[in-house]
């Protein structure tokens, strides 16, 4: 029986004709921690860590800089850049991985604290590719009609899952939040989503929870379940695939390399960032992010950190064409292109 059948027509709702980032904001948090502050502990040194990741310096979050503070003040830039008010927002959505409390999500008291209007708020889980999940959400939620204005919010407190004597991982993650205000918009300002996933066991393990929680308290001294990284697969992956993926959303977007002003990969490694644009044959005036250098890889916080940082120092001026692309745990991945607001 078809749904219109029984004469009973359901009312949909209509949404914007386009959505855009109406405004950017980011949370650092204050203490900096130089690499000579992690070498001891792998032994690792400066010159090592900058030659084979970029990373010269990284923030880590102290006791009062969490998950939901740090959403919050990035959150309260964002909206202040737009000049929208926190009770026009609708719906917030939170990509993180760090958030250590099973539930509830950290989206409903963002939004709480934030002063929103009971907006709808959840969590969303795609490691470092979350924030390009929830920017892809965000756009259709728009355009559907289910929101007006949703808040992304990419947020991470990496040092507390990283183990400091971890040699494959201890210099590569870091803490932080970015955030951006998703609207209606007059042009087209956010181009079609190109996300996936390969959760073949093998690389499934690839980036992961060193045990799940279920073993952790059987254990005779039950310790933080770590991240753990096959660093060298992932780094063919994200060096190679990733590049295919982001040709095919400036496709998608019907926009070719020539016409790219801005390239903000994951913040994952300056050399996978240097294979990409390499094998995409990216000309030299698209400038290229390179927050890694002083933030680390911040997961999910990494793109909208690394957005923010590029308009904040000139790199990203308002009306520029910038390819977002994420990847990460999974495997998971999405990337769009956008409009600087
Ligand atoms: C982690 C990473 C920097 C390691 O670099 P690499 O070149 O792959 O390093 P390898 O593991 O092959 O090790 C090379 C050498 O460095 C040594 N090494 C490994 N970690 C080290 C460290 N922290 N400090 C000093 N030396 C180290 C190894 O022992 C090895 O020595 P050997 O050649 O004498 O055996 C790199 O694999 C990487 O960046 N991967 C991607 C990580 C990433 O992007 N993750 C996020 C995805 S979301």
């Amino acid at each position: 029986m078809s749904a219109g059948s029984t004469g009973r027509t359901l009312q949909t709702d209509q949404g914007a004709s386009y959505a855009g980032i109406l405004g950017i904001g980011a949370y650092r948090p204050a203490r900096v921690v130089p690499n000579s502050e992690i070498v001891d502990a792998i032994d690792s040194s400066d010159e090592w860590i900058q030659q084979r990741s970029g990373i010269k310096t990284r923030r880590f979050a102290d006791d009062s800089e969490t998950i939901v503070a740090m959403s919050v003040a990035a959150s309260r830039d964002a909206l202040a850049a737009a000049g929208v008010d926190p009770r026009q927002v609708e719906c917030v959505i939170v990509a993180t991985v760090s958030h250590l409390m099973q539930t509830p999500s950290a989206a409903t008291a963002v939004a709480h604290e934030l002063g929103t209007d009971g907006a709808a708020a959840f969590d969303v889980s795609a490691a470092c590719a979350g924030f390009c999940h929830g920017i892809g959400l965000a756009s259709d939620l728009v355009r559907g009609g289910s929101a007006r204005y949703v808040l992304v919010i990419g947020v991470e407190r990496l040092s507390d899952i990283t183990s400091r004597t971890d040699r494959g991982t201890a210099f590569i993650f870091a803490d932080g939040a970015g955030a951006a205000l998703i609207g209606p918009s007059d042009t087209p300002a956010i181009g079609p989503v190109v996300w996936g996933s390969d959760g073949e066991q093998k690389q499934y393990d690839l980036i992961r929870s060193r045990q799940d929680w279920r073993d952790v308290l059987v254990a005779d001294e039950p310790v933080m379940p770590h991240l753990t990284m096959q660093g060298n697969e992932v780094f063919r992956w994200a060096s190679f695939a990733m590049a295919k993926v982001a040709l095919q959303t400036l496709d998608r977007s019907g926009i070719t390399v020539d016409e790219l002003d801005c390239f903000v990969p994951h913040q994952a490694n300056n050399r996978i960032t240097d294979a990409m644009a390499r094998s995409m044959k990216l000309p030299a005036h698209v400038k290229i992010a390179r927050d890694i250098v002083d933030s680390g890889n911040t997961s999910a916080a990494s793109v909208p950190l690394a957005l923010e940082r590029m308009m904040r120092d000139g790199d990203a001026k308002s009306g520029d064409v910038a390819l977002l692309i994420a990847f990460g745990a999974g495997l998971s991945y999405a990337a769009q292109v956008v409009t600087i607001p």
